[in-house]
């Protein structure tokens, strides 16, 4: 079967499609299935680029999608032809996150979704939405769990909220369409006026450009009548965060996901805690979240965006399409 693993060193031009045995028949509690898509996230270019070290040799992406080829003895989720999708944190089925390790997380701590078949324990794949295709299912893992339990899990997003979302990757696109779903209002940025464009056809009620306005946080403060703004899905980091600490409202909520600043940074520790802001740090999220997702997903009709597909052969080319920062919401892989 085809499969595509990280060279020595991880750059994008060691990143090597090659030829590999299918895995053997599901052992107990296991599934069958063959992938027919993923969709890229900024932790897989991490992976693949060595800024986030992984074994040699590793098969990256995290997010996978397909339909069950067979299942193992024990198996009572899943049956052959079903359509499912993976976890992020295969081994975090509900509650609180049981670890902060990554050793377990497809892609990172062990072989990914970057293949044609793979053997999964039942329990680390939820069913897919119906009426999706399997390369839109694909991009639910990562960005779309990460966006819902920004939204309705650690905060709770009511209609009439007012949500900022910043710039236009695959988690801030998601939060959008659930934000507007739920009926909030939503703020969202961009460093580009074309996407931007994009972002007031999706629904956004007042947009920003980043870049030509650097203090943007008093500016969305302006746009709120000055009380700020409920829910910010904070996806900078250390670059960000002090302006999104001028754009909160008293009491609102800031989940802490992105590290595209970098992964520290001062911080306007007075004003965070003057403003009893609720800052909440957050890895993606539960099995039992990615379900609740998709039952919100099916009443709502959302579908995700995917502004380009690679097939699998040119995943290096998939991420340096990501890393143009031409893309719009996510990036998919046909497989
Ligand atoms: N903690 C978690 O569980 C978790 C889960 C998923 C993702 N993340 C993190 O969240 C971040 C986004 O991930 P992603 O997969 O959605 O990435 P992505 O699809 O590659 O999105 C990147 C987009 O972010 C925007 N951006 C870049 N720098 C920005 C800045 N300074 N201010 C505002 N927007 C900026 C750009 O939008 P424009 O082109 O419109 O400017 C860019 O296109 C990453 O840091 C990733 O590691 C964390």
């Amino acid at each position: 079967m085809k499969a595509v693993r990280i060279g020595e060193p991880a750059t994008l031009d060691s990143l090597e499609p090659f030829e590999t045995d299918a895995p053997p028949a599901p052992g107990p509690g296991e599934v069958q299935v063959r992938v027919r898509a993923s969709s890229l996230n900024f932790h897989d270019y991490a992976v693949v680029t060595g800024m986030i070290p992984a074994a040699t040799g590793r098969i990256p992406m995290s997010d996978g999608a397909g339909e069950v080829l067979a299942v193992g003895p024990g198996v009572t989720l899943f049956k052959e032809g079903d359509h499912v999708v993976s976890t992020f944190f295969p081994d975090w089925i509900d509650g609180s996150p049981p670890t902060t390790s990554f050793s377990g997380v497809p892609g990172d701590g062990i072989d990914g979704y970057a293949r044609e078949i793979v053997n999964v324990p039942q329990m680390g794949l939820t069913r897919a939405p119906k009426d999706y295709s399997l390369s839109q299912a694909a991009t639910l893992t990562c960005a779309g769990v990460t966006a819902w339990r920004a939204l309705f899990v650690d905060d709770n997003l009511k209609p009439g909220d007012t949500v900022l979302v910043q710039g236009t990757g695959g988690v801030s696109i998601f939060a959008l369409q659930f934000a507007k779903a739920a009926g909030a209002y939503v703020i969202a940025t961009s460093s580009s006026d074309e996407k931007i464009e994009r972002l007031k056809e999706m629904g956004a009620d007042h947009t920003l450009n980043y870049e030509s306005t650097p203090e943007w946080g008093k500016e969305v403060s302006k746009l709120t009548g000055g009380a700020g703004v409920d829910s910010i899905v904070e996806i900078g980091g250390p670059g960000t965060l002090n302006q999104s600490l001028d754009a909160v409202r008293v009491g609102g909520h800031i989940a802490l996901i992105g590290v595209l600043t970098g992964r520290a940074g001062k911080v306007q520790t007075a004003k965070l805690m003057g403003k009893n802001v609720r800052l909440q740090g957050l890895t993606v999220g539960s099995r039992a979240m990615q379900l609740d997702m998709i039952d919100a997903i099916e009443a709502n009709g959302i579908q995700p965006v995917i502004s380009d597909s690679f097939p699998l052969e040119r995943l290096a080319d998939a991420f340096r399409h990501q890393e143009s920062g031409e893309h719009f919401g996510k990036i998919g892989v046909d497989i």
